[in-house]
């Protein structure tokens, strides 16, 4: 990632939060972070594979280990070692665990359990997936507000089976940061289920989406991973996205997002989870200033 000052990237029109944490109508790293440790144990509690011995051993031994070499080699002071404590600490006291991991460590783990699939290309979950979201028909508007800002867009497409054949009544669970961005359940004054929704496909398969155009994301500036950003000089930004979860019966689940062709930070993520497959390029739909763009989804079976 660049090195650029945090000052100098707020100047994109989104995320309106001081990093204060002074206003209650902003949302904070403690309350998103609360909300989003929330959310992963409750569904993380079915179906924990008990962990192996020799596996546990190998991969502690072997953090261990690089972190030693880290230290050797950089020579890391005392001072350094005490700040790591203590931020640390920090990380655990603002709730900040999933954010942090999330944005540092998830796309590696994605890009390994995503290597034998052949059908689309997936990313990174991110913190602020939440279930059971609204079923909508095929042809569905996503649960916004009547005011919703952001250029309305239509995402079509379709759903196949890697050897091409449709997959009717396809689940395309979708959920996305509104156009100041900001995730519903995971920020203040937002209805409970604002922009997502579970969009199940007609009998080929198919799909059309009726959204906005989702803003850049501001990861919380205001808790640890914030002090983070700033003692590195990174800047806090993702690009704007569509999370989404494609899923059919005999099927595995993908789990992706999707961006938009020259759109700030797309060259940047602070998360690293964008691939070039994943990039959309939506075109004006003739009414008005709506966009359109068509994504197709390929499921390897199960
Ligand atoms: C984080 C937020 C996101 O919206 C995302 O897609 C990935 C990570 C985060 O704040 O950790
Ligand atoms: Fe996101």
């Amino acid at each position: 990632m660049t090195q650029t000052d945090t000052d100098t990237a707020t100047g994109t029109g989104t995320g309106t939060g001081t990093g204060t944490g002074t206003d209650t109508a902003t949302a904070t790293a403690a309350a998103s972070g609360a909300a989003a440790t929330e959310q992963f144990r409750g569904r993380r509690s079915s179906g924990t594979p008990g962990a192996d011995t020799q596996r546990v051993d190998t991969l502690v031994t072997e953090l261990l280990t690089a972190t030693h070499d880290i230290i050797r080699r950089h020579e890391v002071t005392y001072e350094e070692y005490n700040a790591l404590k203590a931020w640390l600490i920090q990380v655990g006291e603002d709730g900040e665990w999933p954010l942090f991991l999330d944005v540092w460590v998830e796309h590696v783990v994605e890009e390994v359990a995503g290597k034998t699939r052949e059908g689309s290309e997936g990313t990174i979950e991110g913190p602020y997936y939440v279930p059971d979201a609204p079923a909508l028909p095929a042809d569905a508007t996503l649960p916004m507000r009547k005011d919703e800002a952001g250029i309305p867009l239509l995402f079509q497409g379709r759903v196949t089976s890697v050897d091409g054949s449709p997959l009717s009544a396809a689940r395309v669970e979708i959920w996305q940061a509104d156009g100041a961005g900001y995730y519903s359940q995971f920020a203040p004054n937002l209805p409970q289920w604002n922009l997502r929704g579970t969009v199940i496909a007609d009998e080929s398969g198919s799909f059309r989406i009726h959204t906005i155009q989702p803003a850049p994301y501001r990861i919380p500036t205001d808790g640890a991973c914030g002090s983070l950003l700033t003692a590195a000089g990174w800047h806090p930004w993702r690009p704007a996205h569509l999370h989404l979860k494609v899923s059919a019966p005999g099927h595995q689940l993908v789990t992706t997002q999707l961006y938009f062709r020259d759109g700030e930070y797309v060259d940047d993520d602070i998360a690293s989870a964008v691939k070039p497959a994943l990039i959309l390029d939506p075109k004006p739909s003739g009414s008005g200033n709506d966009h359109e763009v068509t994504y197709d989804f390929v499921l390897d079976r199960a």
